[in-house]
C-alpha cells in the first residue's frame, strides 16, 4: 500500500471519501460544459502556479469545479461558504482522493467557520473565489497586509455582489472582482431553476409536507423567488408573494400569484419561504400572527431573513427538534416550525442545485478565473460583469452538450437586422 501525503485539511471524517468520490462522479456526468473546460485546462494550464482561495458550498458540483481549477494548474484551498452546506463525504474525497486542501465540517460553529476561512487566507490566495463575499471581507478587514498579493477575485451570488458593490462605492475594494452571478447563463438558470427546484427539495426532505393545496408565501420575487414560486405553483400550492419593489410585485401579480404585505401573509400562509437577500422580512409581529403548524424556511444567502433572535425569545426556551432539520418553537398555544436553522434550505436540508445547472454557473467561474488571471493588470479595483463572450460560450457549449443546434441567420437576415433603411 502506498501512503500519500495529504494536503492540509480539517474535515469531519476521511473515511467518507469513497462515498464522496461516487457522488462527485455522478454529478460530473451532468456537467459536460465543465468537463470540456477541464480537458482544455489540462492541456493549456492557464492557471499554472496560481494560488486560489475558495469559499464555496462544499458540494459535489463544487468538487468538480475544484478539479477543473486544479487541472488548470492552480493550487486550491477550499473552505465552506455556509456552516450547514458542507457535504462531509465530498470534503473527505477532495482531500483524500483529489489532493485538494479543504477546511470544512458540516454544522461547524461560528468560530470554526472563521478559523476555516482564515486557513484559506493562510494559503495567501492570488485569486479569491467567493460565494457571499466572506473571504474578500476577511482579507479587507482583518488581513489588509495580504491585499497586495491578490490579483483578482470572482463572486458567485447576488448577496456577495451587493456587498462588493457597496465596498467599491466606498472606495474600500482593493482588487477587481468578476461578478459571476451577473452572467445570464448563471442567474437566469441557477438562481431561478436551480434554487427553485432545490428549495422545494430541501423543504420536502425535511418535512415531507404535501404541497398541493397548501398556502405558500414567497418573500422576494427576484430570480430566486420567481423560481420558487413557479415550482410551488407547479406542485399545486396557492402562492402569495411579498415584495417591496413595485415592478417585481406587478410582475408577480401578472404571473398569476396573489401579492400581499407580510402582515397580510402571516395569518394566511402555511409555508413561508424567504429569498430577498434582506433582513428580518418576517419578525415578531408576523410570528405572532401565524397559524399553528406554520413552517418557515429561507433560501436567501444569510440566515437573517427571519428574525430568529425574536423567535427564540418568544418561545422562551420551548424549542425542540421534531425531525432532522426541523425545529419546533412553542409560542404558547401554537407551534411554528423552522427548517434548516433558517439557513439556505436547499443546501442545509438537500444537496443544493442539481449538477446540470451548476455546470453553467461553474463553467462561468472557471472561465472567469482564467479571464481574471490573464487580464488582472488591465482591471481596476471594482466589480466587473462576466465578459459577454464567456456568457455566450457557456450557452453554446451547454446547447451543444444537449444535442441542440440553432438556425444561423441567413445573410439576408444579417443585413436586415444591421440596417436602418428598411421600414414598412
Ligand atoms: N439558496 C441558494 O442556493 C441561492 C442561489 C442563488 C442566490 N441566492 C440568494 O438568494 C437571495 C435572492 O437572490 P436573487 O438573485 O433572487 O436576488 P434579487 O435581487 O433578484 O431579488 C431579491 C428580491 O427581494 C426583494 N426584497 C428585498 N427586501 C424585501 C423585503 N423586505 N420583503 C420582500 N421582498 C424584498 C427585492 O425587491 C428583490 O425583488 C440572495 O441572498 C442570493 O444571494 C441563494
Amino acid at each position: 500500500m502506498t501512503t500519500r501525503t495529504l494536503p492540509p485539511h480539517d474535515v469531519t471524517d476521511l473515511g467518507l471519501a469513497a462515498e464522496g468520490v461516487r457522488r462527485i462522479e455522478w454529478a460530473e456526468r451532468e456537467m459536460p460544459v465543465l468537463r470540456l473546460i477541464r480537458e482544455r485546462f489540462a492541456r493549456e494550464r492557464p492557471l499554472a502556479g496560481i494560488r486560489i482561495g475558495a469559499c464555496l458550498h462544499v458540494t459535489t458540483e463544487t468538487a468538480n469545479l475544484m478539479r477543473t481549477l486544479q487541472a488548470g494548474g492552480a493550487e486550491v484551498v477550499l473552505a465552506a461558504s455556509n456552516p450547514l452546506s458542507t457535504k462531509d463525504d465530498v470534503a473527505a474525497a477532495l482531500v483524500a482522493e483529489y489532493g485538494i486542501a479543504v477546511h470544512a465540517r458540516r454544522g461547524e460553529d461560528r468560530d470554526t467557520y472563521y478559523a476555516h476561512l482564515n486557513a484559506v487566507a493562510d494559503g495567501h490566495p492570488q485569486l479569491t473565489m467567493d460565494d457571499g463575499c466572506d473571504l474578500v471581507s476577511l482579507l479587507h478587514s482583518e488581513r489588509p497586509a495580504q491585499l497586495g498579493e491578490v490579483l483578482a477575485g470572482t463572486e458567485e451570488t447576488t448577496t456577495g455582489v451587493i456587498r462588493l458593490k457597496a465596498m467599491a462605492a466606498d472606495g474600500a475594494l482593493r482588487f477587481p472582482v468578476v461578478a459571476v452571478n451577473e452572467a445570464l447563463t448563471k442567474h437566469l438558470f441557477d438562481n431561478r431553476y436551480g434554487t427553485g427546484q432545490s428549495t422545494v427539495d430541501g423543504i420536502l426532505r425535511a418535512t415531507n409536507l404535501l404541497l398541493a393545496g397548501r398556502n405558500v408565501v414567497v418573500a422576494g420575487y427576484g430570480w430566486v423567488g420567481r423560481g420558487i414560486a413557479s415550482r410551488m405553483h407547479g406542485m399545486g400550492s396557492h402562492v402569495a408573494v411579498v415584495e417591496v419593489d413595485p415592478v417585481r410585485a406587478l410582475e408577480a401579480l401578472m404571473d398569476g400569484y396573489a401579492v400581499m404585505t407580510a402582515a397580510e401573509a402571516a395569518p394566511w400562509g402555511e409555508l413561508f419561504v424567504t429569498a430577498t437577500g434582506n433582513i428580518n422580512v418576517f419578525r415578531r409581529e408576523h410570528f405572532a400572527a401565524m397559524r399553528d403548524g406554520a413552517v418557515m424556511a429561507n433560501s436567501g444567502h444569510f440566515d437573517a431573513e427571519l428574525d430568529l433572535p425574536a423567535l427564540r425569545e418568544m418561545a422562551e426556551g420551548h424549542v425542540r427538534e421534531v425531525r432532522d432539520n426541523v425545529e419546533e418553537f412553542d409560542l404558547g398555544g401554537k407551534r411554528v416550525h423552522l427548517v434548516a436553522e433558517g439557513r439556505l434550505v436547499n443546501l442545509g436540508a438537500a444537496e443544493g442545485h442539481p449538477a446540470a445547472v451548476m455546470d453553467m454557473s461553474f463553467a462561468n467561474q472557471a472561465l472567469s478565473a482564467e479571464y481574471a488571471v490573464a487580464h488582472h493588470a488591465e482591471l481596476e479595483p471594482r466589480v466587473y460583469v462576466v465578459p459577454e463572450a464567456i456568457d455566450a460560450e457557456v450557452a453554446r457549449l451547454k446547447l451543444a452538450a444537449m444535442g441542440i443546434t440553432l438556425d444561423p441567420m441567413t445573410p439576408e437576415q444579417i443585413a436586415y437586422v444591421a440596417s436602418w433603411q428598411h421600414g414598412t
